[in-house]
């Protein structure tokens, strides 16, 4: 189990905006299904590659996880009176599939692998720091819980890339994210090209207004 890398840190903006009382019961609804799509995701992994070692069992019993944090989320955008989104787009995850290569295996299980454990790691980050800033107790102690599940989270899905490429791959490819130039556009609109793009969520770009944790933005 190994560090994975985030190139850029949350700014402590990020969290005193979502935590606003005006923008705080739309994010946790948001997040609701930012949980229930993590546990979508890992099911489609399993379906796709049954025979990675491993995989499969680490994977369903992952988006089990996934299902109870939907649970517990949406319970909480109930408490705060805030209805589930029914029609949204996820920039952050649409640009980091973009950045997947398609084709040939085990370049694009590789990259799949890659995005979740990069995805769980920015989660990670985002739910320690807003555990220490809410000020709701009930939040506090939800997002301390899930920044633990989310620590655990990132390592299965690097271990399982490594299972399925070879670590040697998987490192080279985190590398490449990890040192490749963001992009000239701020905006992140899953325009990048698949020859150019990479699975780095640091290339995407800070936006104005980003109420997501779970799957979102780094900067937004
Ligand atoms: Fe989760
Ligand atoms: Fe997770």
């Amino acid at each position: 189990m190994s560090a994975i890398p985030l190139r850029s840190r949350t700014p402590v903006a990020w969290a005193e905006r979502v935590l606003a009382p005006e923008n705080l019961p739309a994010f946790v609804a948001d997040h609701a299904v930012c949980e229930l799509q993590a546990s979508v995701y890992a099911l489609s992994l399993v379906g796709a590659y049954p025979d990675v070692p491993g995989l499969p069992e680490s994977l369903s019993a992952l988006a089990a996880e996934e299902v109870r944090h939907f649970r517990k989320v949406a319970r909480e955008a109930k408490r705060l009176d805030a209805s589930l989104p029914t029609k949204r787009r996820n920039w952050y995850v649409a640009a980091l599939r973009a950045a997947c290569r398609g084709g040939a295996e085990p370049a694009r299980g590789l990259d799949l692998l890659l995005v979740a454990a990069l995805i769980e790691a920015r989660s990670h980050e985002r739910f320690e720091r807003l555990g220490t800033r809410v000020a709701d107790a009930r939040l506090a102690r939800l997002y301390a819980e899930l920044a633990e599940a989310e620590a655990r989270h990132g390592p299965i899905y690097l271990d399982l890339a490594r299972a399925h490429a070879g670590a040697p791959a998987a490192a080279r490819r985190l590398e490449s994210s990890s040192t490749s130039r963001r992009p000239r556009s701020r905006r992140c609109r899953g325009a990048r090209s698949r020859s150019t793009a990479r699975p780095e969520d640091q290339r995407v770009a800070p936006t104005p207004v980003a109420v997501s944790a779970c799957i979102q933005r780094p900067d937004g």
